[in-house]
């Protein structure tokens, strides 16, 4: 495994849409466990989609289980995820791994149904609430190209520069 280099902003590729995954096997599963630890070396570390390492594939990881109180499905491997359903409305902030410099206040639904493959091709369906239906979101935007800065409604209000501590 290993911990691969993250594109960040201003990145012209990060724009590019991702193609469709059709071949399930085990170089595709070796991609997945060297995302999902790139993804874990990361601050944050919820979620990451494969564009954001050069890979223009759809294919994003998203867990939330470590934050406190969150509905959620523990490790989510999503290739090819499509968003079935969408409902309500709710503002709340992000960061990125390829923004390393700023978070920003995205509107997003607050519920989804979802479709996606695991990484043995295998189809399911999940509903899905609160921070994980918004970092979902968030991690699919990346295989259409969109970042959280596309979807400010305001850049002077909703884009906060991240508090770097002096040593
Ligand atoms: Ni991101």
């Amino acid at each position: 495994m290993a911990v691969l280099d993250i594109l960040t902003y201003p990145d012209p590729r990060l724009k590019q849409v991702s193609a469709p995954v059709t071949d399930f096997d085990e170089a595709l599963r070796a991609f997945v466990a060297d995302l999902e630890e790139t993804m874990r070396a990361g601050p944050g570390g919820v979620g990451i989609a494969a564009p954001q390492v050069g890979e223009f594939r759809r294919i994003v990881i998203v867990d939330v289980s470590a934050k406190p109180k969150t509905p959620n499905h523990g490790r989510l491997v999503l290739v090819n995820p499509e968003i079935l359903e969408w409902d309500g409305m709710v503002k709340g902030r992000e960061g990125c791994l390829s923004v390393p410099d700023f978070t920003g206040n995205v509107i997003r639904a607050a519920r989804i149904r979802l479709r996606a493959q695991d990484e043995h091709g295998e189809a399911r369906e999940y509903e899905m609430e609160g921070y994980e239906a918004r970092a979902v979101q968030h991690e699919i935007d990346h295989l259409d190209g969109l970042l959280f800065l596309d979807r400010l409604v305001s850049k002077r209000h909703d884009l906060f520069r991240r508090k770097v501590y002096a040593k």
